[in-house]
């Protein structure tokens, strides 16, 4: 079906609206369902992980010490009896899931009324690892799914429909302002998106450094590398350790800086890249160049292209799209994150297919070809030399 462009006349935005608004809905449920699990391949999960997130029911069925946990609530409730037996209907549609197994104890005593109750009883898969608070520092996506669930992040949902017949962005109109200033001014939901991020580039980053790009040399040359848009530095962090040689250089927003912890072989920078780039012998970027218009993109680059040295480079770490969308449930990822952009980024902000990195990167001065190369799942480290 081609989708009928928007008009701007009364009755083509009449026709248009509930249609949008039946799509976005659409959008959202998928999206709001499938997005952590699509990233590992898993199935599809609601929100209810998030409750069960926060009553840390996995974190305390990754710490049974036989693995195994009749379901209980961790914290007090008021009505224990009636919250067991609610957090047993979660537990059970995660079982559902094969997010945990579920067995049934038949030797169950009766209930009071005579009829036989079945006790069930969940032990962790191996997935629960990922969803647990930290993962042992091998990354987790707990924060991830906690931080897609907040109010700032839900709502713009309810302005999706009138963001894309106006061509505003939806959290805005939400929230009355841009995301990331929205951050600066809620320093808890700053931490928990900088925690979310983290945990993310632990578990994206140890494949980049374990694997082909590596092989092919990528940090080798590098003295001095700015990591823009870094966040916590926990991506920038883990280059140090295993190239000992290279001090990093951690740039990000004042009040990002304001809440990091002293790295060993980095220097946090406080600082706008639309309006600099700290110099070095490359850039990395990480899942920032999406957050961009082409426009900033181009302008961002072509100062990451004055701060590095001839010969210099840009080591762009983005989720790849490709042409046409997959449907397997790793082909889903980059196209959940592309809505993601649209809703909650900044305007323009949107995940892109290597030729359109190309393109950018070749208008800002940088070589062609750039070179690519598939590190895990649709995150790709895209290279622009100078
Ligand atoms: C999607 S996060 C990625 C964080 C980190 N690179 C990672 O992957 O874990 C985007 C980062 O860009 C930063 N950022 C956004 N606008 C910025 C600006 N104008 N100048 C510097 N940093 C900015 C945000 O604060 C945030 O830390």
């Amino acid at each position: 079906m081609a989708f009928p462009g928007a008009s701007s006349s009364a009755a083509g935005y009449n026709l248009l609206h509930p249609l949008l608004s039946f799509i976005i809905n659409i959008m959202m449920f998928l999206g709001n369902t499938v997005f952590i699990f699509s990233m590992l391949c898993l199935v599809d999960l609601d929100d209810y992980a998030s409750t069960v997130f926060l009553l840390g029911l996995i974190d305390a069925l990754a710490a049974a010490p036989a693995g195994e946990l009749v379901a209980q609530i961790p914290r007090p409730a008021a009505n224990k009896a009636e919250a067991t037996a609610t957090v047993d209907r979660m537990m059970r549609f995660l079982a559902s899931h094969g997010v945990v197994t579920c067995s049934t104890d038949e030797g169950a005593a009766p209930a009071p009324d005579g009829s036989s109750t079945v006790l069930r009883r969940y032990a962790k898969r191996p997935v629960c690892r990922w969803l647990s608070a930290t993962n042992n520092g091998e990354g987790s996506l707990a924060a991830l799914a906690m931080f897609g669930f907040q109010q700032p992040f839900l709502n713009p949902w309810q302005h999706m429909a009138e963001a894309v017949l106006s061509g505003g962005v939806a959290f805005e109109m939400a929230n009355g302002m841009p995301a990331f200033e929205y951050m600066g001014k809620n320093p808890q939901l700053s931490a928990l998106y900088n925690q979310a991020m983290s945990q993310l580039s632990l578990l994206v980053c140890r494949k980049m450094l374990e694997g082909r790009f590596t092989a092919v040399g990528g940090f080798d040359d590098i003295q001095v590398l700015v990591d823009v848009g870094g966040g916590a530095g926990t991506a920038l962090g883990m280059i140090p350790s295993r190239y000992k040689h290279i001090k990093g250089i951690n740039f990000d927003l004042p009040f990002v800086i304001s809440q990091t912890k002293p790295i060993p072989g980095v220097e946090h920078v406080g600082g706008n890249m639309l309006d600099y780039v700290p110099s070095g012998d490359a850039v990395f970027m990480k899942s920032v160049l999406h957050l961009l218009d082409d426009d900033d993109c181009v302008k961002l680059l072509n100062s990451c292209y004055w701060s590095v040295p001839e010969k210099g480079k840009v080591i762009a770490m983005e989720v790849v799209l490709p042409a046409t969308p997959e449907t397997t449930q790793a082909g889903r990822f980059p196209f959940q994150f592309d809505i993601i952009c649209l809703l909650n980024g900044l305007k323009g902000g949107r995940e892109r297919t290597e030729q359109e990195y190309a393109r950018l990167a070749t208008g800002a001065g940088f070589r062609t070809p750039i070179r690519s190369t598939a590190v895990f799942g649709a995150y790709w480290v895209l290279e622009f030399i100078k």
